[in-house]
């Protein structure tokens, strides 16, 4: 599990309320009251380091989002967004968003280990709350913010970006309608140079999205995780790691993970009965179906048997322009102004048991670690 650090600890050592507060006044009156007006949603955002900014990008195209706050314990970052949107108040003090009555969702994206307080937080204070992947540091704790936001009657919603690429959704619907038919094994790689994590391993930090992509596809909890891997660089962090995943229904699952490759790689392979998938994140036919196969035939006679090999034609069916994570937080929106519960609330604990079974094998040296989850996917 990676390692907590009390977070309000942190916030406190900054106790610069300076910049917050001379921007929180000269803000009253003027964004408060536009946004009481045409009742837009108040967010404040946590975290701008590297994937922050995007998610304030993400923020600033909703049009019934009002940015009210960003927020970092780093001066510096602060200042530099502060500056581009001056809509918003910085501040470096995290309570300054949960004390305000006038703000109705929190946007996390900060470190893994920071997750469960800043979320319980938020959601102890009446914010809705939005999490980056993965949910929680363990799965226990993921299960808690759950149970938080359905007592306080609040959305909770995890980043896991990828449920809402439309090459990802696709794929779902090949597998859904039967094209593949019965899937046999799947083979991922997502590899790139950098960016080394400080705190947490590979598998916390691209797994994730391999794990959500997988459950997302079979619908089918892993029995369980082999993986193993290799501290290249840092002691202690591993930096690649090559993780065999095992399902119920037999389907097997390969994913390589690594900060450390020649060039960069999201790609995955599915094999099925009646056709085979390619998915390549980035690429300009980003899903690739292979009218291909090989065909057994029972032997009539002892010794022997025969294969019939299949080699049709290749589409690549056209997908959606749209931006992932723009959906994902129009989603989030929706949620908030509609009153449901999300979808992949349950997944999201899923991808964090996962990640704590993988992270598990790898510890041990390699040895099959059975997934301990019990409950089923909720279909999406
Ligand atoms: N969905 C995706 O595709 C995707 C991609 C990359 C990262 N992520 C997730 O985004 C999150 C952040 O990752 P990152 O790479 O941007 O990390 P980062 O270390 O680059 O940035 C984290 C920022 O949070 C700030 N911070 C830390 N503790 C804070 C606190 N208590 N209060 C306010 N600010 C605080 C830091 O100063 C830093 O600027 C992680 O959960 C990561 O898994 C998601």
């Amino acid at each position: 599990m990676p390692r907590e650090l009390p977070v309000r600890a942190l916030a406190d050592g900054h106790q610069s309320e300076s910049v917050s507060t001379r921007w929180r006044r000269a803000l009253a009156g003027s964004g408060r009251d536009r946004r009481r007006r045409d009742r837009r949603l108040g967010v404040g955002l946590v975290g701008l380091g590297y994937w922050g900014p995007n998610l304030l990008r993400g923020l600033l195209e909703q049009p019934s989002v009002d940015l009210m706050y960003i927020c970092d314990l780093d001066e510096e970052r602060l200042g530099a967004f502060s500056h581009r949107h001056p809509g918003a108040a910085p501040t470096t003090r995290y309570d300054d968003l949960l004390e305000d009555p006038e703000l109705d969702a929190i946007v996390i994206a900060t470190p893994v280990f920071t997750h469960f307080e800043l979320a319980s937080t938020a959601l102890s204070a009446g914010k809705h709350t939005f999490v980056e992947k993965p949910l929680a540091p363990s799965a226990a704790k993921a299960g808690e913010l759950i149970d938080l936001a359905r007592e306080r009657d609040l959305r909770l919603m995890c980043g896991q970006t990828f449920l809402y690429s439309p090459p990802v959704r696709e794929v779902k619907r090949l597998i859904d309608t039967d094209e593949l038919g019965d899937i046999f094994f799947i083979s991922s790689s997502r590899v790139n140079l950098g960016l080394h994590q400080r705190d947490i391993s590979v598998i916390w930090d691209l797994g994730p999205h391999d794990f959500s992509i997988l459950l997302h596809w079979l619908e089918e909890v892993p029995e369980s995780i082999m993986a193993t891997g290799r501290d290249s660089i840092v002691p202690g962090i591993h930096d690649v790691a090559f993780m065999t995943l095992r399902f119920p229904s037999g389907i097997v699952a390969n994913v390589e993970l690594s900060w450390l490759a020649p060039s960069k790689l999201r790609r995955t392979a599915i094999v099925g009965s009646n056709k085979m998938v390619v998915y390549e994140d980035g690429s300009g036919e980003p899903v690739r179906v292979f009218d291909r196969g090989v065909e057994y035939r029972d032997p009539e006679t002892f010794g022997e048997y025969q294969l019939s090999y299949r080699s049709g034609e290749i589409r690549s069916p056209c997908v959606a322009a749209t931006e992932p994570l723009v959906t994902e937080l129009a989603e989030f929106v929706r949620l908030i102004e509609m009153h449901e519960l999300s979808r992949h609330l349950e997944l999201a604990r899923q991808v964090v048991l996962l990640a704590e079974t993988a992270e598990a094998s790898l510890l041990s040296g390699g040895a099959p670690v059975p997934c301990v989850g019990d409950s089923e996917l909720v279909s999406s």
